[in-house]
């Protein structure tokens, strides 16, 4: 195994472990403050390790978007699974079953009356009974019934259904999380949050026990987590931060600078033969370009990257800025952590410049690698 960063091949994935265990600290202190349990989201990390120190820290489960994650997790011996997305194919419906057989506590969401349907009947096929929330659609427009009348019918079909037991309610508020601006941030996610803790109610109102109300993202853990009536946050990109999520802004600056970055991507300087420019070999198949936001170099003001191809970027310098030289290594803080993250096999975990270990990236294919 390397020891220092110095020894990894680049483009090498790299996690700041004090950044991380800040990012952690600070999440579980909010959410202890606010009364509220955490059920951080893998799909940011998809790494059994870091959900392991996700559950140290005192999780009380590990949100999944699919089901590759949730085997992973629960191969990994991590209680209280939660699939957060609908799976519809008889397969995945097959392997879920299967992790509710092997650990009880997996839970998955549903938002339609034919998950259900399809859930319901191979549950009975295979004598299982399997918990579940029902999703919410609350403004994203993505996934999930809606909240009100229409999650009441789909809680009472539940309730017929007899092998499929109702825990509670998920809401995720995607088009809130990167509202930029705080306040109007806060008003987009209680608006979205607000119909989840009616639905509650709603769902209670006809005796319905409704222990779970999961929300939340990064950009409004502490918005939701002071929002009576939520029960679990499912934040993700916490962990790491990425550019994307710094730009969205913080309460009362312009960064938004709640969680510190912990996810780098190392590159080497592999060419420098132009005065106004080099190159590095971290390109779009190193660093997710799906958002607008780019690779920011860390620690190094006045350099800034420009994509250039599959393999390179390239780097310009401000006025009075020197570029780097060539063999020089850089590190970037990425424009989005979960896409970064999925395209590397393993993490290398650093204190400093010291690797203390390299974790694995278990789920980021269709079946995982543990
Ligand atoms: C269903 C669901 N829950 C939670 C999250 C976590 O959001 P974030 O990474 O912004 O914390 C996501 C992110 O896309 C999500 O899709």
């Amino acid at each position: 195994m390397p020891t220092t960063k110095a020894d990894l091949p680049t483009p090498a994935l790299l996690i700041d472990l004090d950044a991380f265990e800040a990012n952690i600290r600070h999440i579980f202190s909010q959410c202890r403050a606010a009364g509220v349990s955490l059920r951080p989201h893998a799909k940011t990390h998809k790494c059994v390790e870091i959900g392991r120190r996700l559950m140290a820290a005192g999780a009380v489960g590990i949100s999944t978007a699919t089901v590759a994650e949730a085997e992973a997790m629960v191969r990994g011996g991590i209680k209280g699974v939660l699939l957060t997305s609908p799976i519809v194919e008889a397969n995945k419906i097959d392997r879920m079953l299967a992790l509710v057989e092997r650990d009880p506590t997996v839970m998955l969401s549903i938002g339609h009356k034919l998950e259900l349907d399809r859930l319901a009947a191979r549950a009975a096929e295979t004598h299982r009974t399997v918990n579940v929330l029902i999703d919410l659609d609350v403004g994203d427009r993505r996934t999930g019934v809606f909240p009100g009348e229409a999650a009441l019918e789909l809680a009472q079909a539940v309730k017929a259904s007899g092998n499929v037991k109702l825990r509670g309610l998920q809401a995720y508020a995607g088009h809130s999380s990167h509202v930029k601006g705080y306040d109007e941030r806060v008003k987009s996610s209680q608006t979205a949050v607000g119909k989840a803790v009616e639905t509650r109610k709603l769902l209670e109102r006809h005796g319905f026990d409704v222990p779970i109300l999961s929300v939340g993202s990064t950009g409004t853990y502490d918005i939701d987590s002071r929002i009576a009536g939520v029960s679990d946050l499912q934040c993700g990109s916490f962990l790491f931060m990425d550019n994307h999520y710094r730009m969205i802004g913080g309460r009362g600056s312009a960064v938004y600078e709640d969680f510190k970055p912990s996810l780098f991507v190392l590159t080497t300087v592999i060419s420098s033969a132009h005065t106004d420019r080099v190159t590095v070999d971290a390109g779009i198949k190193a660093v997710s370009t799906c958002v607008q936001a780019v690779p920011e170099p860390k620690d190094r003001p006045g350099l800034h990257h420009k994509w250039t191809g599959d393999e390179f970027g390239i780097i310009t310098a401000d006025a009075g800025v020197a570029l780097p030289k060539l063999g020089d290594r850089l590190e970037f803080i990425v424009p989005h952590c979960d896409p970064t993250v999925n395209l590397y096999d393993r993490v290398h975990a650093c204190r400093g410049d010291n690797v203390e270990a390299v974790w694995t990236i278990s789920a980021r294919r269709e079946t995982p690698l543990v």
